[in-house]
């Protein structure tokens, strides 16, 4: 079957969500760097190019870095160079108080934020909680000999390890897990109004952290969230209570999806390949470069955008101000110029590290290291006391004919369920 690529609009078109590389690799065939048609959008599919433009924060602005070219802008781009015009209306562009959305010296500041949550010490301290969290979520659900995967280990588990991180009490999880549509089946507690927090899991988590903020500035104590509340910014002043807890709460936008995405890849790779799940089992010190190819070979965020906020070229391309720049993790992680056989799932790649699902330059994933010990401690702790993992036949289908079902998004690449099997301690 060939497909007509030139016709088809990845953004909206749901024949390219099971697999998107045969139209990136189309993309990439005319050129590493191409306008496609039916958004103007310069699609960089190119492992160098897109480091280019990832570092170039004089040109690019990442005010459109989520939504892309769906973003409502407030204004007509005028010229061949539109800062003044985008921090005019800064205000008014959709996410503009999340950082990831921010350029300096505003982005600056909230990241700087961060830097007193991810210092070694807390990081070891998440550690060491997130292999008692990977053991009790086991416990939920071992005795059945199978489960799906992503509600009964990958979501919650994601969730709890950024509520650890930010400090939130233990005996505050389960409303957490509650409120984010997570808990265990049967075990609602019914203090939620669950109407108002399923339209919006992250404004009560807002409300949520308000409280602890304020709490906390009232009331210091020994803690991480009091680490956190009393953060300055670089030049001294100390944030507004609302930017502490944008600050605090995007990490769950950021960390939870894009993490369940990454372990269920992974449990998805260790079904579907018996023998990995061998060598694996074998020798655990390659689980690191196991995880680095699952994010390369299934990069969860399949693509972030930027706007030209100067008349600019991205490789040869023109690229006026005002421009639309859809940089592809998802694409240029199988760049054949970066990576040999790109579409192989080779634990063995020595470059695999150059993989780009964390992007690079001041955006790059800050919570990248976290990421990475969660894939490293699931997957050592679900095969240390799961017999066989496999996938479920009755649901993906045999070996040689599996059916996945991925979330229907341009931005993100994810199952939607993974049903696996295995037998017991
Ligand atoms: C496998 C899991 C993850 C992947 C693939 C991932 C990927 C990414 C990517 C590609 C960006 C850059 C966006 C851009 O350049 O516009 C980003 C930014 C970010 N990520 Fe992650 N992420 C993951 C997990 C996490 C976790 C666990 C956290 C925190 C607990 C986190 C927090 C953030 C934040 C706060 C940003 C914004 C950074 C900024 O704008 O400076 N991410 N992530």
């Amino acid at each position: 079957m060939t497909t007509d690529f030139d016709n088809i609009d990845y953004f909206t078109d749901p024949s390219l969500v099971p697999d998107p590389h045969p139209y990136f690799d189309h993309l990439r065939a005319k050129c590493p760097v191409i306008r496609e048609p039916h958004h103007g959008v310069v699609a960089v599919t190119g492992w160098e190019e897109a480091n280019a433009v990832y570092r170039d924060t004089e040109s690019f602005s990442s005010c459109i870095s989520v939504m892309g070219p769906f973003t409502p802008m407030p204004f007509t781009p005028e010229g061949d160079d539109i800062c003044a015009q985008i921090d005019a209306h800064r205000t008014e562009i959709p996410m503009f108080e999340h950082m990831v959305t921010m350029d300096p010296p505003q982005h600056t500041d909230a990241r700087s934020i961060l830097s007193r949550l991810l210092t070694p010490k807390r990081l070891k301290e998440n550690e060491d909680f997130m292999w008692r969290l990977a053991d009790r979520h086991i416990d939920e659900f071992i005795a059945d000999g199978r489960c799906e995967f992503l509600a009964a280990y990958a979501k919650p588990f994601s969730l709890l390890v950024v509520a650890d991180l930010l400090g939130v009490p233990e005996e505050d999880h389960e409303e957490f897990r509650e409120a984010f549509g997570a808990e265990r089946p049967g075990s609602r507690i019914g203090s939620l109004d669950h109407e108002t927090i399923s339209v919006n899991p992250l404004a009560w988590a807002d409300e949520k952290f308000g409280q602890y903020i304020e709490d906390r500035r009232r009331n210091p104590r020994e803690d991480v969230l009091t680490s956190i509340a009393t953060a300055k910014y670089p030049d001294g002043s100390t944030p507004e209570v609302v930017d502490v807890v944008r600050t605090a709460t995007f990490l769950f936008a950021a960390g939870q999806e894009t993490t369940a995405k990454l372990l269920s890849a992974a449990l998805r790779v260790l079904g579907d390949r018996p023998e990995l799940q061998e060598t694996l089992r074998a020798d655990r010190s390659r689980i690191p470069n196991f995880i680095e190819e699952c994010l390369r070979m299934d990069s969860p965020v399949k693509t972030v955008f930027r706007m030209a906020r100067k008349t600019t070229t991205v490789g040869e391309v023109d690229t006026p101000a005002g421009t639309t720049v859809m940089v592809s993790p998802g694409a240029v992680n199988r760049d054949p110029r970066r990576f040999e056989n790109p579409h192989e799932f080779d634990i063995n790649r020595r470059n695999v590290r150059e993989h780009l699902a964390f992007s690079r330059g001041i955006h790059s994933c800050p919570g990248a290291p976290l990421a990475r010990v969660e894939g490293r401690v699931s997957v050592e702790r679900l095969l240390d006391r799961l017999g066989t993992i496999a996938i479920d036949e009755e649901r993906h289908g045999p070996r040689e004919d599996r059916r996945y079902t991925y979330e229907p998004t341009f931005i993100l690449r994810g199952l939607t369920d993974l049903h696996i099997t295995f037998s017991g301690e």
